[in-house]
């Protein structure tokens, strides 16, 4: 009787075990914020905007332009220089290499939901 009660509570206590692995699974390594709406509007613009070129590289250009999502999560930018909000708003200002400016083409929003997208890991 004593050990069949001590086997159930191993077989909980590996069952709750298992759960808590999962969850940790599930949030600790896959787990990403729902995007919020400043950022689903930045998604939309990357989309329209970059993505051709950053995602389908639609013109083939040689390098391919470089994977840009997430990138102010990362520490630095494809050319090595710190990955800020205002080193990329100056690229989309200006363009760079083979990259059009967008000088004009943004309002101050859109700049800003833009930056928000990139900051975000989308999933
Ligand atoms: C016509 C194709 C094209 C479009 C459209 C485009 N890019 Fe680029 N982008 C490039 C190329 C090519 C490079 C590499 C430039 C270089 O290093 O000479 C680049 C580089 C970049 C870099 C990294 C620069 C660095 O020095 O590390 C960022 C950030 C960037 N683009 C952001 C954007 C954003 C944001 C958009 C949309 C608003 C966009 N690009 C649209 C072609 C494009």
């Amino acid at each position: 009787m004593h050990r069949a009660r001590q086997r159930s509570k191993n077989r909980i206590a590996s069952l709750l075990c298992a759960a808590s692995t999962t969850a940790v699974f599930l949030l600790g390594c896959h787990y990403s914020p729902p995007l919020t709406s400043q950022q689903i509007e930045g998604q939309h613009l990357y989309n329209v905007r970059c993505e051709h070129c950053h995602g389908e590289n639609d013109l083939a250009l040689k390098p391919a332009p470089p994977d840009i999502r997430s990138i102010l999560l990362r520490d630095k930018l494809p050319d090595g220089a710190p990955a800020t909000d205002l080193a990329v708003r100056r690229i989309v200002l200006n363009g760079k290499g083979k990259m059009p400016s967008f000088a004009g083409r943004f309002t101050e929003d859109q700049m800003q939901a833009l930056l928000a997208f990139l900051r975000s890991r989308p999933n």
